[in-house]
């Protein structure tokens, strides 16, 4: 207690480049810190914490300065500022001044320029993880009004990093502030770092920067962005602005391969030819941290492969024949070999020997995901009632998440598994056949490695990552579906569905299948998978559906819809099929029926019952779609 408050010491600091005084109270009592003394890490303190501080104490100003190569790192460990409204404008509150420049000799101070950029009140979950200076100096101004409450302040520690840990690699654009150039050459590490502008603080509003990545013949681009925070929740990237947007090629003329807003932690990206482009956009009022991302030219699978088989023959200490063995079982499959193949359990058809165990890697880049089909799917037979897969012969499926790698599903016994597919590039696929059972044939798989997201309907955007356009002008009707389905939809995947409708069209979506993994209002706070409906290519207002319904009916207001499906990187569920039709407004109203159907119509007569009148019409309908 009594070294916190030694700490507290009362100096005052002399404004004398507040011109209109609008800034800080100038009675404010200042706390210098200019050094951590040899520790790793410095405390400061509220007054009195961690008793509650008492009304009417008035200004404190805390005030961090480094030397000039550094910034100022802060971490409240305790947080408790009585918040008397929701943007903390009155009642007690912390402003924080991260933008502070230094004006000649004398102590630094807030001028005219200097804007505070956040308010912070409410408790340790209100407050930032951490908060960093954009220089070297970083001010919390504390301002307790007269309310006797029973807040206790906050105590936190601070550290003086180095910011030069924070230079993009890479060559800097002459005449641009933020654009890079990253060549490999032999000359240069073939991997290195980039963050975004001011990183780990906020990067500023209305800018653009451009990453160009140009990699030798043979070689590949990695890039992971391992930490992406730009703006809080879950909305489609579509919404936002700010975005980075990765294009598989030069320039923003390329295939987009991502689209990433929000907030991301380990994401891998692997380009499908020597160059990459990333643009990063930040035009929200509301900066966030950024990011940081390691990039690494890496020599092209095809031709690592090569290069390995040679090196192999040379010093293989195996026999041939357990290196047969090993490579029927053992197997990576690239996609820059074969788009697609067929793996089966050894000896299939015949039973696997007991204790064989297998592991399969697939490898794709650029927008490919991998998916998996399986043709035969016939295990050691179950005993007992056990449901889960531990103890008997399965299939685990793993995915990328995070970086790391995490199990998906486990298969066994011997229902015939829907369709699989990846959330990013990468699938592994583990195969324990612990005791085999003499009648049990294994396993039959097609892989392919896909980019239309197994989705069989529209015209594919390049300009999106998953983007499909439905044009009545080219189709009136048809049936759409999430991806992967009826298999069971990727993590970490955004589909937008693009409905334009001719003049006086609108579009009508009946959905048979609804199966969206969440809870309602679908928003991140449930950690929800969500689809959206919107009549604007850019709309946050509209409502979310998710969760499981037996029907829905969604008809748009105009001749444009976007339908967005959106799944986070937890819990899984089938997705949704549906069938569209786009119909004239004169349609819509000699059409008393909220539904229509094409091949499926017999499955919805039950559904109907209660419209059995209607159905006459509705084959009416259908036949005249079809003969059409
Ligand atoms: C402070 O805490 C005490 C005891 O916990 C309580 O009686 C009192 O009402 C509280 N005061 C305020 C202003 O919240
Ligand atoms: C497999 O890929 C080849 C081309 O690489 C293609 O012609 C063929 O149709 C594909 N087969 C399947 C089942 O997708
Ligand atoms: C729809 O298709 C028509 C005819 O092919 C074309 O002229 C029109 O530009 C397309 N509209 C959109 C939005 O793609």
């Amino acid at each position: 207690m009594k070294t916190s408050t030694a700490l507290i010491l009362l100096v005052h600091l002399s404004l004398h480049t507040v011109d209109e005084g609008q800034a800080v109270d100038p009675s404010c009592r200042c706390i210098r810190y200019t050094s951590t003394y040899g520790k790793e890490r410095g405390t400061f303190s509220s007054p009195d914490y961690p008793r509650p501080y008492s009304a009417h104490a008035g200004c404190y100003m805390y005030t961090f300065i480094a030397a000039s190569h550094q910034i100022v790192e802060i971490f409240f460990t305790d947080f408790d500022i009585y918040k008397e409204n929701l943007d903390c404008t009155r009642g007690d509150f912390v402003k924080v001044y991260s933008e502070v420049g230094i004006h000649g000799p004398g102590p630094p101070s807030i001028t005219e320029y200097s804007m505070w950029s956040r308010v912070l009140c409410g408790n340790r979950a209100e407050a930032p993880p951490a908060i960093y200076s954009h220089g070297p100096v970083l001010i919390l101004e504390l301002n307790i009004g007269s309310k006797v409450t029973n807040a206790t302040g906050f105590i936190g520690t601070f550290k003086f990093i180095d910011r030069r840990n924070f230079e993009t690699d890479g060559v800097h654009v002459q005449d641009t502030w933020c654009d890079y150039i990253f060549d490999s050459n032999p000359n240069t590490p073939a991997h290195g770092r980039l963050y975004s502008p001011r990183y780990p603080s906020s990067y500023p509003n209305n800018i653009r920067c451009n990453y160009h990545f140009k990699a030798r013949k043979y070689e590949r681009i990695k890039l992971v962005f391992e930490e992406l925070f730009l703006q809080k929740g879950d909305e489609s990237c579509l919404n936002r602005a700010d975005v980075i947007k990765v294009y598989d090629g030069r320039s923003s003329a390329a295939p987009v391969l991502s689209i990433l807003c929000n907030e991301v932690v380990g994401y891998e990206i692997m380009s499908s030819g020597p160059e990459l482009f990333v643009q990063f956009t930040a035009n929200s009022n509301v900066p966030g941290q950024g990011f940081k991302a390691r990039y690494q030219f890496q020599m092209d699978n095809a031709n690592a492969d090569t290069l390995k088989a040679s090196t192999d023959d040379s010093g293989s200490s195996f026999g041939p024949a357990v290196s047969a063995a090993t490579s029927s079982c053992h197997q990576i499959f690239r996609s820059d070999k074969s788009k697609n193949g067929t793996i089966t359990s050894p000896k299939y058809p015949l039973s696997y020997l007991p204790k064989t165990h297998c592991h399969y890697d697939f490898l794709g880049r650029g927008r490919e995901r991998v998916r998996l089909v399986f043709e035969d799917f016939n295990l050691q037979k179950m005993t007992g009632y056990r449901m889960d897969c531990d103890s008997t012969d399965s299939i685990d499926i793993f995915l990328y998440v995070e970086g790391r790698l995490e199990k998906m599903v486990s298969l066994c016994r011997n229902e015939l598994p829907k369709p699989i597919m990846s959330n990013g590039p990468k699938l592994s696929m583990v195969f324990r056949g612990l005791h085999s059972s003499g009648n049990s044939r294994g396993f039959k798989i097609s892989y392919a490695f896909v980019t239309d997201y197994a989705l069989k309907s529209g015209k594919q955007l390049l300009e999106y990552p998953c983007a499909f356009v439905f044009n009545s002008s080219e189709k009136g009707r048809g049936a759409i579906s999430s991806p992967n389905y009826p298999g069971i939809y990727p993590r970490d995947t955004e589909c937008n569905y693009f409905f334009y409708g001719n003049q006086d069209e609108r579009v009508r979506l009946h959905f048979t299948h609804f199966d969206i993994e969440g809870v309602i209002p679908c928003k991140a706070v449930s950690a929800s998978d969500y689809i959206q409906f919107s009549s604007q290519m850019v709309d946050v207002e509209s409502p979310r559906y998710c969760g499981q319904l037996n029907e829905l009916h969604f008809t748009s207001k105009n001749n444009f819809l976007k339908l967005t499906f959106k799944s986070n990187d937890r819990l899984d569920a089938t997705g949704f099929r549906a069938d569209y039709i786009f119909l004239r407004d004169s349609e819509m109203h000699s059409m008393t029926m909220p539904e229509f159907a094409d091949n499926g119509a017999s499955l919805l007569i039950p559904i109907l019952v209660w419209q059995t009148t209607f159905i006459i019409k509705l084959f009416d309908i259908v036949e005249n779609m079809v003969t059409q």
